[in-house]
């Protein structure tokens, strides 16, 4: 318990799901401590903004958040005010000269302390930065009754990347890949069942290179296999593959697994060779469009899922035609789409031939609008199937239901038979309406 009168704490997240673990991690710890969780920043005795910088435009978000929770500071000076996450990491103490009320920076690996930060601010009056990327990634105290009325979760089965993309951060804030050890894994995978979490999806900035004791027969399919056998867990799913590591082994298990779930998210960043290799992804458009085949034959039903960038430094315009084109073969269920920006220490902001602003938001439209057509048409494909669905909660007025297909399409539907109450339990549902965004139907036998 913390001393004096610290009995509320607020924390938002900007960013990956990786961010939203963190912070509920660090949300599960302070619980654990006796503190009670609030939803506006005005009523807590502890505010935290965990952010993200991978690119440029979640970094100014978060400055202005920092702004807002500086005016409740001010107002009331007692507040302890700490940034957490990558963002803490890539700017280390200079945050607290930027925004001098702050009193923690705490970088994604230092998590694991925050009590004990706290604790040392309260009784030393000293702000903390605390930012080495040494320790390892732990397992943490889960607090029981913290996933009340949720049925999905996350594990973290492994910091950091060593694949140094040009354009990337994540190496320098993340620093290089640790990998949980597969009992540490198990064990919360176990705990978080017992919980009633019925899906859980596995995070790493590239879990298809997830090992453990450089042993190869410990890799990611064979951890994915144990976690899979576990009683009473439905779902299970993982993020984020880099596609250079997707093994044939790894494929199979979609085939093989029934519990894992249809769909990969494998980002392919750039539809033209030259791009792709001044971004050193170690891939080619022809092989990455190969495995898109592989995966469907194997198969067919997945959901494939891509982020991409527009506006590398000397992206021509026939280099995005061809990003376009590689759109329109793979067919991508959904893609996430960005305009390229600088990020301090990456080789690629030492590039010329910079694109201007401009033409990048010019691009991204054009791709924004061709993706669009495509998701919807995938997803009017849908329309009088029936498709088993997990329930994930109810809409607000109670009347309509919602959760996810396999390939994690977002669904909305009626249960007509008075049994409202089956959250956490797969359902079928019959599609009826589509949108880009989600689909519609309603529960039935079939
Ligand atoms: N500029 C724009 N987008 C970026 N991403 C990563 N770094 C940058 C950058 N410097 C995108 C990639 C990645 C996603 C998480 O963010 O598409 O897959
Ligand atoms: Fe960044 Fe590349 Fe690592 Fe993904 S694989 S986190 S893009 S360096």
């Amino acid at each position: 318990m913390l001393s004096g009168s610290y009995h509320t704490f607020f924390i938002t997240t900007m960013g990956c799901q990786m961010n939203e673990y963190d912070s509920d991690v660090v949300a599960q710890m302070l619980t654990g401590a006796g503190l009670v969780r609030v939803y506006d920043p005005k009523t807590a005795d502890i505010i935290l903004v965990n952010t993200c910088v991978v690119r440029a435009k979640p970094e100014h978000k978060a400055y202005s958040s920092l702004g807002r929770m500086s005016v409740i500071k001010r107002k009331r000076p007692d507040v302890i005010m700490g940034v957490l996450g990558c963002m803490a990491q890539k700017s280390g103490g200079d945050l607290i000269k930027k925004f001098p009320l702050l009193d923690l920076v705490i970088g994604p690996r230092e998590i694991g302390s925050i009590m004990d930060f706290i604790e040392g601010v309260l009784i030393n009056r000293k702000k903390i930065v605390a930012i080495s990327l040494e320790p390892m990634p732990s397992s943490y105290n889960k607090c029981s009754g913290y996933f009340n009325g949720r049925v999905t979760g996350y594990i973290s089965i492994m910091q950091g990347c060593n694949n140094f993309c040009s354009y990337c951060i994540v190496p320098f804030v993340r620093g290089r890949e640790v990998c949980r050890s597969p009992n540490d894994i198990l064990s919360e995978a176990k705990q978080l069942v017992s919980e009633g979490i019925k899906e859980i999806t596995l995070l790493g900035q590239n879990v298809n290179s997830y090992c453990w004791k450089d042993n190869k027969k410990k890799g990611f399919p064979s951890l994915l296999r144990k976690l899979a056998a576990i009683k009473g867990l439905l779902r299970l799913r993982f993020t984020t593959s880099h596609p250079k590591d997707l093994s044939n082994e790894l494929i199979r298990c979609f085939a093989e697994i029934d519990n894992l779930c249809p769909h990969l998210h494998l980002p392919f960043q750039a539809g033209s060779n030259s791009v792709l290799e001044n971004m050193r992804r170690g891939y080619t458009r022809e092989w990455y469009l190969d495995l898109i085949l592989k995966l469907r034959e194997i198969c067919p039903d997945i959901t494939i899922t891509s982020d991409v960038m527009v506006g590398f430094p000397g992206e021509s315009a026939k280099d995005f035609d061809m990003t376009l084109d590689l759109v329109e073969t793979a067919r991508f269920d959904s893609l996430f789409s960005f305009k390229y920006s600088d990020r301090d220490g990456t080789l690629a902001k030492q590039m010329g031939n910079k694109i201007d602003e401009g033409e990048k938001a010019r691009r991204l439209r054009i791709l924004q609008d061709l993706q669009r057509n495509i998701t919807i048409r995938k997803n009017r494909a849908l329309e009088g199937k029936c498709l088993e669905v997990l329930v994930e909660g109810s809409s607000k007025k109670g009347k309509l239901s919602t959760g996810r297909t396999k390939g994690n399409k977002i669904v909305n539907f009626t249960i007509n038979n008075n049994n409202n109450n089956s959250l956490g339990e797969l359902i079928n549902v019959l599609i009826k309406d589509s949108s880009a965004n989600s689909l519609s139907g309603e529960a039935v036998d079939c």
